[in-house]
């Protein structure tokens, strides 16, 4: 109870602060889940091109194209769902993601800048610098995981 109060009062303190206009928010529990099934979908259009530039798989240009646009939407999804409302809520979140939310922040930023850089280059006919780009994508995705996700 007190901790679900907690909770509360820090998230409409956020809200007060934040650049996005909250109108609605799903209840915590719910957006644990969307921001979980957002990272989920990221391992699924990501888990193909990471194949292909480690070379298990032949390089295929529509694929790479077309989950690179899938990836640069959910790129920028899952990070409203990491809203103060849901700190108590069970998942693999590390504290550090609210206690350091700059540094939160700026892992999300570089993931989104690395994912738009591969879709620039995705349509583009360098082999080699595509899946530089999906080597730089894995890394960022890594390096989050490092900071803000528990191991399992
Ligand atoms: C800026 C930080 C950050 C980036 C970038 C990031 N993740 Fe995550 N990811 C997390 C956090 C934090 C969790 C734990 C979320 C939770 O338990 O609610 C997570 C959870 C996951 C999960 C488990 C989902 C579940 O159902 O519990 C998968 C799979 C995943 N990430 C894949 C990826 C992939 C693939 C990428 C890159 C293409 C990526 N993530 C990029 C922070 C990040």
């Amino acid at each position: 109870m007190h901790k679900k109060l907690l909770a509360l009062i820090l998230s409409l303190a956020l809200c007060a602060g934040s650049a996005w206009p909250v109108i609605s928010q799903a209840p915590p529990n719910a957006m644990v889940k969307q921001r979980q099934a957002a990272m989920t979908l990221l391992a699924k259009y990501y888990g193909p091109l990471a194949a292909m530039a480690d070379g298990k798989a032949p390089l295929n240009k529509e694929v790479m194209a077309r989950n690179a646009g899938y990836l640069d939407a959910l790129s920028r999804m899952p990070w409203d769902g990491f809203a103060a409302s849901t700190a108590a809520e069970k998942s693999r979140v590390l504290p550090a993601a609210y206690s350091e939310p700059a540094k939160f922040r700026s892992a999300q930023d570089e993931f989104i800048a690395a994912v738009a850089n591969l879709l620039s280059l995705s349509k583009g006919g360098d082999g080699a610098a595509v899946k530089n780009a999906v080597g730089t994508v894995g890394e960022t995705c890594g390096g989050c995981h490092k900071s803000f996700r528990q191991p399992s």
